[in-house]
């Protein structure tokens, strides 16, 4: 009998080298004598790749696997969980893994994400089951009941928008998946897409019960093959099982679903630019009202929301909204998967209840900086996302505690920096991204970010500091207030910040 093994396919760890990792496993091993199981990763980024393997007791995992390492773990009875170097036992034991609340991301890194079979197994479709028996506005009450809001960055109430949905008129209504992820530091999205899309084609398919909605698209970044090769390759297995067409699962309920790719740019992660790309059009702003689940895609009234927020219904009906409910402090309600990058010891992705301080993400589960210094600065939320200082690490993960810091937990990335970090430069930078991406619409952002650029470098070149200083604060404000979107809106937020927390590092310095 052969033994079933695991390898994740997941992008991250196949750039560590998994693909190589079982090559090497089915070469040594011999056919026939181990099943290879490509999973989603479980999110362990710094055990990748990991191998894991089932054994009488549970999921053994040994890792981080170089192809080298193959003999010696077949030598030493990996396919038995035999003791090696590498063994860290049982995954789920971890303490890192434990201690997770995985609700959003259960079964990714478990499940192949192609298999049907794997996916009902791990209670998926249970949702939607639920939902069919469900008249549409008690699909809505339950999101609303649980508190779910948007994962995508402004932590919208889900439900709210989708009684707007439902209740305008229309021949037709969309629901639209944002899977741009542009965030620097995030791959929530993408992890779930390639480790478990069929939670989110669940999703988008309670949504379109929901609001009356017959086609839905998701709209993914050019930048993930992977999760566009496997999000196709879900889809098409579930029309095939029933799972999505003119008919759902016999109910007499159409929902169409296909992948839209859009072509790299961060404003097209804003979703009204984003609706003008599906159109087809250039990633534009639109100005807002009307809002896009009045008149959204072609017009017509459409659900725009994150991967996250959409991956997260299936669990929310299947459970009961009470149960997702029941998770999370004051209005900040459910599970966040938070990603840990930069400068950290144990990168990753790490699903935690809201409530979880900086402090634990980052010495807890990330051991520390990698370099071994001091963490100086995190920035939370992606690129617009405010720089915390050490002294506010204590602060818990909460929309409105971090509101309340003058930052944001966004999308949930985390990234960390050590005490070698010039936040001058990361001030600048924030200015140079906001050039770099801006759509040009408006002046305060267009105009505003370059010449954000050009002052913090006369600051730095000693050119009359105080009154670059000045002009700095004056432009952030013009930015904030002015600005069409986040994007021209936000970016002030990193120099803001920098220059609060970190006031020290904006000195004029020789060569610049
Ligand atoms: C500049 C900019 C970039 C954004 N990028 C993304 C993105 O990549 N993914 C995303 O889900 N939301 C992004 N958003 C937020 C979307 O505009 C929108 O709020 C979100 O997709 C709504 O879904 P949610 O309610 O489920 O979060 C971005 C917003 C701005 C201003
Ligand atoms: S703030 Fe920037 S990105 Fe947003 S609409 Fe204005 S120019 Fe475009």
């Amino acid at each position: 009998m052969s033994t079933r093994v695991y390898v994740s396919r997941d992008a991250s760890a196949t750039s560590l080298g998994a693909d190589e990792v079982a090559t090497a496993l089915i070469a040594a091993a011999g056919a026939g004598t181990i099943e290879l199981v490509r999973t989603g990763t479980r999110g362990l980024l710094w055990l990748e790749p990991l191998v894991e393997v089932e054994t009488a007791s549970g999921r053994v995992g040994y890792g981080p696997v170089a192809p080298a390492d193959v003999p010696g773990l077949l030598a030493a009875g990996l396919l038995t969980g035999g003791a090696h170097a590498l063994n860290v036992g049982r995954v789920e034991d971890l303490p890192w893994f434990k201690s997770q609340e995985r609700l959003t991301f259960a079964r990714v890194g478990i499940v192949d994400p192609l298999s049907l079979a794997d996916y009902r197994r791990e209670g998926g479709y249970a949702g939607l089951e639920r939902a069919l028996a469900m008249k549409p506005v008690d699909i809505v009450q339950a999101v609303t009941e649980s508190g779910l809001r948007g994962r995508g960055g402004a932590a919208f109430p889900t439900g709210i928008k989708w009684k707007t949905v439902l209740e305008a008129q229309a021949s037709q209504k969309y629901v639209t998946c944002n899977a741009d992820e542009g965030d620097s530091g995030t791959f929530a999205d993408r992890m779930l897409m390639e480790g478990d899309p069929f939670t989110l084609i669940e999703g988008m398919t309670i949504a379109g019960l929901a609001v009356n909605a017959t086609q839905g698209y998701i709209y993914c970044r050019v930048e993930y093959p992977e999760a566009i090769a496997t999000l196709n390759a879900a889809i098409k297995a579930a029309y095939a099982g029933g799972y999505l067409g003119r008919d759902v699962k016999g109910s007499g309920r159409r929902f169409e679903l296909s992948v839209r790719v859009g072509a790299g740019a961060y404003i097209c992660g804003e979703e009204t630019s984003m609706l003008e790309s599906l159109e087809g059009k250039r990633g534009e702003v639109r100005v807002r009202p009307p809002l896009p689940a009045l008149k959204g895609l072609f017009g017509m009234p459409t659900i725009v929301n994150n991967v996250i927020s959409l991956a997260t219904v299936p669990v929310i009906l299947a459970k009961g909204p009470g149960h997702y409910q029941n998770f999370g402090m004051g209005r900040s309600r459910g599970t966040l998967p938070f990603q840990l990058a930069g400068n950290i010891k144990r990168g990753g992705l790490i699903e935690r209840a809201f409530g979880v301080t900086l402090k634990e993400i980052l010495y807890d589960y990330g051991g520390g900086s990698r370099s071994g210094r001091p963490i100086r600065a995190v920035q939370i939320g992606g690129p617009l996302g405010a720089y915390v200082p050490a002294s506010q690490f204590d602060t818990p993960l909460d929309y409105e505690a971090f509101a309340g810091i003058g930052a944001m937990v966004g999308h949930g990335g985390i990234v960390a920096f050590d005490d070698t970090v010039d936040m001058a430069k990361m001030a600048r930078y924030a200015f140079e991204f906001c050039a770099i991406e801006s759509c040009g619409k408006c002046t305060p952002c267009r105009i505003g970010s370059s010449r954000g650029v050009g002052l913090i470098d006369n600051l730095l070149a000693g050119k009359e500091p105080v009154h670059q200083l000045k002009m700095i604060e004056d432009l952030c404000e013009t930015m904030i207030q002015g600005s069409l979107c986040g994007l021209g809106g936000m970016a002030p937020f990193p120099v803001k910040s920098a220059l609060k927390h970190f006031g020290e590092d904006f000195v004029p310095r020789t060569g610049h």
